[in-house]
């Protein structure tokens, strides 16, 4: 996997901002996911009538969430050193952290992008909203109809189609023989706890 900062590749629209954090470490296609990620962030926000404060704190995390995907494994060591688990699963902790010495001080905001991978039961909005995002971004081949079906359904049901985003993630996870860690199945269990929506 090539290895760059790309926070110059290209510049972010007005509309998309803020962007990339300067120690960005990720490669063209992993860019051009996140930017489609903050496209879909950007459009319920506008369908929701979300703030402006709330849309900022969406995009900072959406910027922020594969910032370090395609850094080495060393780094993404240095900064998760307690973190167990495989290095795959370690990009979203690095990212926070590195976040949060960067000056973020927005627990949800860092919170959405430490756990974006796994999910977590205390997530605010901006958390719910990128484990949506992330998944249901449009340049994913898998499954298109559905997830652009349910893309478009986040703004008026957002519980349900959080809900089937995670039945999704989770039955592949289960599907691929890897073990449910605890904040993902805590996370499931109280996306079902409460009724579903009429
Ligand atoms: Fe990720
Ligand atoms: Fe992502």
């Amino acid at each position: 996997m090539p290895q760059h900062p790309v926070a110059s590749a290209r510049p972010t629209p007005p509309g998309l901002r803020p962007t990339l954090p300067t120690w960005a470490v990720l490669s063209p296609e992993r860019l051009g996911h996140v930017q489609r990620v903050a496209e879909l962030a950007a459009s319920w926000a506008e369908s929701m009538g979300v703030p402006d404060s709330e849309r900022h704190r969406w995009l900072r995390a959406v910027w922020l969430h594969d910032a370090l995907r395609d850094a080495s494994a060393e780094d993404l060591e240095r900064w998760t050193p307690s973190t167990p688990g495989p290095v795959e699963l370690k990009h979203g902790p690095a990212a926070a952290a590195r976040a949060k010495a960067d000056g973020e001080v927005d627990r949800g905001v860092l919170d959405a992008v430490r756990y974006h991978s796994l999910g977590l039961a205390e997530w605010d909005m901006v958390g719910r909203m990128l484990y949506a995002a992330d998944f249901l971004e449009p340049g994913r081949e898998f499954d298109r109809a559905a997830r652009a079906d349910l893309a478009r359904r986040f703004p008026e049901d957002t519980r349900g189609v959080l809900r089937a985003v995670a039945r999704r993630r989770l039955a592949h996870t289960v599907e691929s023989g890897w073990p449910v860690l605890e904040p993902t199945f805590r996370f499931w269990n109280s996306l079902v706890a409460t009724p579903a929506p009429r």
